[in-house]
C-alpha cells in the first residue's frame, strides 16, 4: 500500500533520470502492474516554474497513480514544491530522493550525502509530509545505506522518516561510495525491514522476476524497486507480474528478436509523440538500442546504424533486417546492464562528517545533475 493505493504486484519502476519519461513508463505499464515513477524533478526548479522542469512532469491520461520524485535540500523549498504538486494536482504520490551519488551533488551536501545531517534530513521529510497531508498525497523516501561503510545512516534515517509519517521507505542497498559497483547488500534491506513498521521497498540488482522473488524471500521486504534491469527490457514488468502471481517455477517472459523489434518500434514512436518532434524523439531513443540488443547476434554495422537513426522510417527499414525468429539470448539473463561503474570516494563539503547535527541548508546543492 502507498497511502490508500494498493500496489499489485508489489513492483515499482525506479526513477531514472533521462529514462523514465512518459514514453518509457507507458511502454512498461503496457507490460504489467505496479507503480511507475517519473524522472526526478528538483524542488527549486519546480517552485520557480522553470518551463523545462514543468514539461518533464508529464503523465499519460490513463496513468492512474501519478508518481513523482522530488529532489531537494531545503525543507522550506521542498514543502513549497510539495504544496504546489497538491494545489496544481500534478501527482498522486511523491518520492523524495536521498540516493544520488553524483559527485557534483554530494560535494554540496545533497542526495546521498544528506541523511548524514540527521536534523536537516528530518526537517525535510517532516515538512514534506506535512505539506502533502491536506492533499492526501502519500510521501515516500528513497535512500542508500549511507555514505560509506563507516558512515551508515539507513536504519536511523528510516526510523526518522517513519516518525515523520512517510508511507514507505525504499532502500538501494549500496553506499554512495559503491555507486553502482559490486552487489547490492540485501541483508541491509532485511535489517531495515526488521527495524521499521512502515512498508520497506527493496532496491538493487533485480534483473529477472526470479530475483524479485528471491529478494522478498531473503529480506521480507514489502515490494521491490527495479531500475537498470528494465533498460532495453520493458517486458521485465510482465516477467515480474508473472513471478509474483505464479511464484517460483513461473514461466519467464523471453521475447524473440521479432517481438523485441516491435517493442523497439513502439518505444521510438512513443518518444516521438512525447517530445512532439520526430528528430528529437529518435535522438532520445538512440541510447536504448544497445540495451535492447544486448546478447542478440546482431552485426556491428546494423547496431551502429540503429544507434544513429533520425527518423521512424529509417528505424523501420533497419528493424526489417533483424531475423524475427532469433530466440532471447540465455546469456543475457541475470546480467547487469546500464551503469556498473567503479566505487569512488564520496566528495563531501568541508567538515561534513563532523557536523551531524548542523541543520543549515547546504548551498548550491540543487543542480540539474541527477541520478540515484
Ligand atoms: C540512468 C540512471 C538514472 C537514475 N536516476 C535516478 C534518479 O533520478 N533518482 C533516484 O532516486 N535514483 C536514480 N537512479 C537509481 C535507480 O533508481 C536505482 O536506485 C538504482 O539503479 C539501483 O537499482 P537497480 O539495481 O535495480 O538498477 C538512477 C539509475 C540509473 C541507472
Amino acid at each position: 500500500m502507498l497511502g490508500d493505493h494498493a500496489v499489485n504486484p508489489p513492483v515499482v519502476l525506479a526513477p531514472m533520470a533521462g529514462i523514465t519519461n512518459v514514453a518509457f513508463r507507458r511502454l512498461c505499464r503496457e507490460q504489467g502492474g505496479g507503480v511507475y515513477v517519473c524522472e526526478m524533478i528538483t524542488t527549486r526548479a519546480l517552485v520557480e516554474r522553470i518551463p523545462k522542469t514543468l514539461k518533464m512532469i508529464a503523465f499519460a491520461e490513463d496513468e492512474g497513480f501519478r508518481s513523482l520524485q522530488l529532489y531537494g535540500v531545503d525543507p522550506d523549498v521542498t514543502a513549497a514544491a510539495v504544496r504546489m504538486v497538491g494545489e496544481d494536482n500534478l501527482a498522486d504520490h511523491i518520492d523524495l530522493n536521498f540516493g544520488c551519488p553524483v559527485p557534483k551533488v554530494t560535494r554540496r551536501g545533497g542526495g546521498s550525502a544528506l541523511p548524514w545531517r540527521r536534523r536537516l534530513f528530518g526537517r525535510i521529510v517532516t515538512q514534506a509530509v506535512e505539506a502533502a497531508k491536506p492533499f492526501g498525497i502519500p510521501v515516500t523516501i528513497k535512500m542508500r545505506k549511507g555514505i560509506d561503510d563507516d558512515h551508515l545512516t539507513y536504519v536511523e534515517a528510516g526510523l526518522a522518516a517513519q516518525d515523520a509519517g512517510v508511507a514507505a521507505v525504499a532502500l538501494h542497498a549500496r553506499t554512495a561510495e559503491q555507486r553502482y559497483s559490486g552487489k547490492a547488500d540485501w541483508d541491509a534491506i532485511a535489517t531495515l525491514k526488521q527495524a521499521l513498521d512502515v512498508p520497506v521497498l527493496g532496491n538493487g540488482d533485480i534483473w529477472e522476476g526470479s530475483d524479485a522473488l528471491r529478494m522478498v524471500e531473503h529480506t521480507g521486504c514489502d515490494g521491490v524497486v527495479v531500475g537498470r534491469g528494465c533498460l532495453g527490457r520493458p517486458w521485465l514488468f510482465a516477467d515480474l507480474e508473472a513471478a509474483f502471481t505464479q511464484g517460483t517455477g513461473y514461466r519467464p517472459v523471453l521475447p524473440a528478436l521479432g517481438e523485441v523489434a516491435k517493442i523497439i518500434a513502439r518505444h521510438a514512436q512513443l518518444l516521438v509523440e512525447a517530445l512532439e518532434d520526430e528528430r528529437h524523439g529518435c535522438a532520445d531513443f538512440r541510447k536504448h538500442v544497445a540495451w535492447y540488443l544486448k546478447g542478440f547476434p546482431v552485426g556491428g554495422d546494423l547496431r551502429r546504424s540503429l544507434a544513429m537513426i533520425s527518423s521512424l522510417a529509417e528505424l523501420d527499414d533497419l528493424l526489417a533486417k533483424l531475423d524475427p525468429a532469433v530466440p532471447f539470448p540465455a546469456e543475457a539473463l541475470g546480467q547487469p546492464r546500464g551503469r556498473v561503474n567503479a566505487p569512488g570516494k564520496v566528495s563531501l563539503p568541508h567538515g561534513w562528517l563532523d557536523s551531524r547535527d548542523d541543520d543549515s541548508v547546504p548551498e548550491g546543492a540543487e543542480t540539474d545533475e541527477s541520478g540515484g
